[in-house]
């Protein structure tokens, strides 16, 4: 079986599936977080792996950046491949100094500028929910884990544009939606979700502050990832 953007047999995608943005991040977490790993995409090099995670089956592919990208697998991930799940695992930008650099949110709205539902579904919405029962598992998991008090939730802005050529006006949208951090990709994923009747959720870690210009190192980047993914992981296989 084959669709436009993935090849892969019948059965070979879990029906749970962990999804970052960067493709050479699903092969690290498949790599260094799951067992019995097989690959199951390589087209355009969006890097698709189904192995597992304490004896459960779990997926992991990148998304690729921005809702388009995103909308893509998402929406052949839910149709094509019968995935019921699928967890972003993101970084962000903070709009304010409340927010600090590694903060881990959950996302329980997301905010866009973008036409994108207008034109999937016909409901020409700006805001989209993660699934309520995942984001409750996810904090019930945290909390087993202990890192409950790490998490924060939030409403993010899923944004259309990275280089804004106004590199202020990100305090409007802080001020008008009550978007605390950007990122590129929740609204499309929460979107198809819901229009599907399938789960998702957001994870995200500060990677970057607007107000301060601080930001973390790749190197700070990857490791400030693991415990999200631990978490996004250890929810998706209860
Ligand atoms: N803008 C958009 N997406 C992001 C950012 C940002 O500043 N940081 C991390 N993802």
């Amino acid at each position: 079986m084959s669709t436009p953007h993935i090849a892969a047999e019948p059965g070979a995608i879990a029906t749970s599936l962990l999804m970052p943005g960067d493709p050479l991040r699903a092969k690290f977490i498949a790599e260094h977080f799951l067992c019995d790993v097989t690959p199951f995409n390589k087209i355009r090099n969006i890097l698709g792996f189904t192995g597992t995670y304490k004896g459960r089956p779990v997926s992991v592919m990148g998304s690729g950046m921005g809702m388009p990208s995103l909308g893509i697998y998402a929406h052949e991930l839910y149709t094509q491949y019968n995935v019921e799940r699928i967890i972003r695992v993101g970084s962000c930008g903070a709009y304010t100094r409340a927010l600090s650099l590694f903060d881990v949110l959950v996302a329980n709205s997301a905010w866009t500028e973008s036409t994108f539902a207008r034109f999937y579904s016909g409901h020409d919405c700006k805001i989209a929910y993660p699934h309520h029962d995942l984001n409750m598992q996810l904090f019930s998991t945290a909390r087993a884990m202990g890192v409950e008090d790490r998490l924060q939730l939030a409403r993010v802005h899923s944004s259309d544009v990275f280089y804004r050529h106004d590199a202020e006006d990100y305090r409007d949208i802080y001020r008008d939606y009550g978007c605390v951090a950007v990122e590129m990709e929740a609204f499309a994923l929460f979107h198809i979700a819901q229009t599907l009747q399938k789960q998702a959720a957001c994870l995200l870690t500060v990677s970057d502050c607007l107000e301060t210009g601080a930001a973390v190192t790749s190197k700070q980047r990857e490791q400030a990832f693991t415990s999200m993914i631990e978490l996004a992981l250890e929810t998706l296989v209860e």
